[in-house]
């Protein structure tokens, strides 16, 4: 038997069937089964891309209970796969549920072979199509994942990366600015991952989330006795951060006093833990993150600008996910993926008015509300493609124009669109023109005048 044969599933159980059909299609290979456990079985053994079912299966071979009850399981085990039901004595009714169902197709008995064979040839065509399509998408965000974990596609985000890439192996401090959810930690594991440090730890603390009381102690360390409840000595973030990475997040919230100490470090390299004097070395690269605006907190004397300096020596800005068209829906499509494949298999895609929908948001919460959203719609739809009202959204009215010079106006009109709609066709060219509305050639001249790429 040729390896390379496409495998077909008959689901029948008479007898006469089986034999005709199996030797209907030389250019398959054919497994049989007469009911629902050996169908089951061969499913998941061969995982056979087309099956036909005879919905009148034992034990219940003149209803079609056991035939809907292999349709479900197929479609809960290997939903891809395109189910071609027999609808025996006109019952146009099951074969409409059953499509309901997720089946791909009908077929009337009694079975002519050339109708039916034309319908799973069709089914296997689709089939492989459908296949090639998933391999290009997870390809697709493969090639737009960068240092290691960031998916982006959009250029103000891929020149953050480049630019955190240079710097990694400097042991120049970075700041990372950018709202709630930009991916400010993801960013700060990356450099971290992109320099020679690697070696060494990555230890992150958040400074907004400690008390002030202890937050001295848990970035410095402490002596045994050095406070109560200091029962025994304890190194601080800073020295396990030694030979690696210390990420200061939230760093606009560490108090005045504290902000002294860690200058003091930051220009001797030494730290002493609370309760003693003995000064420890320690060398690690800095990396810190704020939401807040830095500056204005000088100007009002909340911040020193002396430690500013020591921790911005490279200050780099996170686009907000708005400001990335396109990446939304590429975020979404690999959340959706991933959850997908954790918790809720039976989860294909994106309904189209859950793209638009994702397209349009304005994403207040950023990467974080987009990777909410997706997870909560994955485990709570029903569907197989997870739909708008799924995500909780609704696709907002056009927004207002601000700029008043009609020429830029116009040309960022149509660099947005053309963005939005090479991200919703995946970069296919002939796509992307469909969605616009326009033909090929002005779209290639469009995409040079504007500089974007596919
Ligand atoms: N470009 C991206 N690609 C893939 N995942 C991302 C990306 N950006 C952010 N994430 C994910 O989104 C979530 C939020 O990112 P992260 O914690 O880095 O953001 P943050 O700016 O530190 O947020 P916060 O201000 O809420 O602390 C994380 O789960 C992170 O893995
Ligand atoms: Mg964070």
């Amino acid at each position: 038997m040729a390896p390379d044969k496409p495998k077909l599933l008959i689901v029948e159980d008479d007898a006469g069937l089986q034999a005709q059909l199996k030797w209907a299609w030389p250019d398959f290979e054919v497994y049989i089964a007469g009911d629902r456990a050996s169908a089951i079985a061969l499913l998941r053994a061969e995982e056979p891309p087309v099956v036909t079912l005879d919905l009148g299966l034992p034990p219940d071979p003149d209803g079609t209970s056991e035939g809907f009850a292999v349709l479900d399981e197929i479609m809960a085990i290997k939903p891809d796969t395109k189910v071609i039901v027999a609808s025996g004595h006109g019952a146009r009714e099951s074969a409409l549920q059953a499509i309901a169902k997720g089946a791909y197709d009908f077929y009337q008995k009694p079975v002519d072979i050339e109708a039916l064979g034309l319908i799973v040839r069709r089914a296997l065509q689709l089939s492989k199509i459908e296949s090639e399509n998933r391999q290009l998408a997870a390809r697709g965000s493969e090639d737009n994942r960068v240092l290691g974990r960031m998916i982006t596609a959009a250029p103000e985000m891929l020149k953050v990366a480049r630019t955190i890439e240079r710097v990694a192996n400097t042991n120049v401090s970075v700041m990372l600015l950018g709202a709630s959810g930009t991916g400010k930690e993801l960013l700060a594991r990356g450099l971290h991952d992109a320099s020679d440090r690697t070696g060494g730890a990555f230890v992150a603390i958040n400074c907004a989330a400690i008390p002030e009381n202890l937050l001295e102690s848990e970035l410095f360390g402490h002596e045994k006795g050095a406070f109560t409840g200091a029962v025994k000595t304890t190194e601080g973030k800073i020295e396990l951060a030694d030979g690696g990475t210390l990420f200061l997040d939230e760093v606009g919230d560490i108090p005045l006093p504290l902000q002294v100490k860690l200058l003091r470090f930051l220009q001797e390299r030494v730290i002493e833990r609370v309760g003693s004097r003995k000064s420890i070395p320690v060398d690690t690269r800095i990396v810190c993150a704020t939401h807040q605006d830095l500056e204005a907190m000088i100007t009002d004397g909340r911040f020193r600008e002396d430690l500013f300096y020591r921790l911005a020596e490279i200050v780099v800005k996170i686009p907000s996910l708005a400001e990335r068209p396109g990446d939304a829906a590429l975020l979404a499509k690999a959340f959706l993926a991933r959850f997908a494949k954790e918790m809720n298999p039976a989860v294909k895609g994106f309904a189209p008015d859950a793209l638009a929908a994702i397209d349009s948001w304005g994403w207040p919460g950023n990467v974080r509300e987009l990777e909410n959203r997706v997870k909560r719609a994955v485990i709570m739809t029903e569907a197989k493609l997870v739909g708008a009202a799924d995500l909780d959204l609704v696709a907002p009215e056009a927004e207002g124009c601000q700029v008043l010079n009609l020429k830029t106006a116009r040309e960022a009109a149509d660099r947005k669109v053309i963005r939005h709609a090479l991200a919703r066709s995946e970069g296919n060219i002939s796509n992307t023109a469909k969605l616009l509305g326009i033909s090929r050639p002005t779209l290639y001249d469009l995409l040079k005048q504007y500089d974007l790429q596919a």
